[in-house]
């Protein structure tokens, strides 16, 4: 039963996230994350709501942010940051920031929907944070073409990373990427650490693969003009990181349906 409730509220979120659509090109979704009002949303790798205010906190901090602030939050709200998933926020607030109205995220209403000032810090929750600037390990990414790495390369990368790359160029180009270098702690399936590419701007749609081990992955390039690396790294055993380049590509140079060339993200 729990399982299955469970199920049915994921269905229900991602159902929600999915029947938003596009602006300028981009998908809404979990992690839509516009430089101009660096607030972002964020759950813990053990899944949705899982965060206490402390934790919450870390998260932010770890990626160089801090908690949004409710104006922040509604500053992104405002052009075009939906999300349907309760986060903490500054000072110990819950809500979510509610661009179109739906049956089944925010009660219909549009704005941020405010579940106040937690008493209860243990509470468990997502958490939305804001920083404006990208930092090594991550960051949104608007060039035409720069070299992304793990932290600290070429030194080993350290333990327990988490970082995301959101890319986007101009519409109507698309983003090549080209793997220089790369080593990641190899394990069957690459459960331990990661580095994962998605053919969108953020990490819930558009999976494009999951890479490991010493072997180069081959080129890739993205459908639309945004892609989403993540790297990830567990508590122990690290390696020597890797080195791509990404560069804009103009898209009327790779149709959709060319046969020969670089492998298309489907
Ligand atoms: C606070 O929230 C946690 C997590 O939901 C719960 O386990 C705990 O009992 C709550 N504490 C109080 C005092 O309500
Ligand atoms: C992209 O390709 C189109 C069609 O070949 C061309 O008209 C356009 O100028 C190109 N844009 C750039 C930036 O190269």
């Amino acid at each position: 039963m729990l399982i299955f409730s469970l199920i049915w509220t994921l269905s229900v979120l991602l159902t929600e996230i999915h029947s938003w659509g596009f602006k300028n090109g981009i998908f809404h979704n979990s992690i839509w994350l516009e430089q101009a009002a660096g607030v972002y949303h964020r759950e813990s790798r053990k899944g949705r709501y899982q965060l206490t205010y402390k934790e919450a906190k870390a998260v932010c901090k770890y990626e160089g942010g801090t908690l949004a602030t409710y104006d922040q939050l509604e500053a992104a709200r405002q052009i075009g940051f939906h999300v349907c998933a309760a986060g903490w926020f500054d000072k110990g607030r819950v809500g979510y920031p509610i661009v179109k109205a739906g049956a089944n995220c925010g009660f219909g209403k549009v704005g941020i929907i405010d579940y106040g000032y937690r008493l209860n810090k243990s509470e468990r929750w997502d958490v939305y944070c804001y920083n404006p600037n990208s930092k090594e390990c991550g960051g949104v990414l608007t060039e035409q073409q720069k070299i992304i790495q793990s932290p600290g390369f070429p030194e080993e990368y350290q333990d327990d990373q988490i970082c995301y790359w959101h890319i986007r160029v101009r519409l109507g180009q698309r983003i090549r990427i080209n793997f220089l270098e790369f080593d990641v702690e190899d394990d069957t399936d690459c459960l331990a650490d990661y580095l994962e590419v998605y053919d969108s701007y953020d990490d819930v749609s558009g999976f494009a693969g999951r890479f490991c081990g010493d072997y180069l992955p081959e080129d890739m390039i993205s459908t639309g003009n945004v892609m989403t690396l993540k790297f990830l790294s567990d508590a122990s055993v690290t390696a020597g990181g890797f080195q791509l380049q990404y560069s804009a590509v103009n898209a009327s140079l790779f149709p959709q349906n060319l046969q020969t060339g670089p492998p298309l993200i489907t």
